[in-house]
């Protein structure tokens, strides 16, 4: 059975261009609860560790810089078929391939600063939560 929670990132881009109440208010029209939340910045250490996965990409170093370039807001959230439901409404990684009224078709600015992060699988989105989150900051 799938799990009923992902992990999201607004990511630097949509931040500063001041889109987080705009992003996380699509979210929760569209029945996502916000389960946890913090506001953040990432050293470039720890954007290499979250992406560590990435490490052998050719984009792997400018998405750390780019990553801790500013701040972010880091979410846990939660909805039946979290992971499938979050990632259609976030749409393609490349906003240029995102389906029209999706998160990053509307707020991206480009396959890296994509707006939002949203977990690929419910294992990754456990790691990704944990790697913000501790138990004791858990609310809900
Ligand atoms: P995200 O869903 O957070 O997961 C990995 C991130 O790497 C992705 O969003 C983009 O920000 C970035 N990314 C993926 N593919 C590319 C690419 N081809 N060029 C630059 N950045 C990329």
């Amino acid at each position: 059975m799938a799990s009923n929670r992902t992990f999201t990132m607004i990511k630097p881009d949509a931040f500063e261009a001041g889109n987080s109440g705009a992003i996380l208010k699509m979210i929760e029209e569209a029945g996502f609860k916000i389960v946890a939340m913090k506001a953040t910045k990432l050293t470039p250490e720890l954007a290499g560790k979250f992406y560590e996965v990435h490490q052998e990409r050719p984009f792997y170093a400018d998405l750390c810089k780019y990553m801790s370039s500013g701040p972010i807001i880091a979410a846990i959230l939660e909805k039946d078929n979290a992971v499938e439901d979050f990632r259609a409404l976030i749409g393609a990684t490349n906003p240029a391939n995102a389906a029209e009224g999706t998160i990053r078709k509307i707020f991206a600015k480009s396959i890296e600063a994509n707006a939002v992060h949203g977990s690929d699988s419910d294992e990754n989105a456990a790691i990704e939560g944990s790697f913000y989150f501790s138990q004791t900051e858990r609310v809900l």
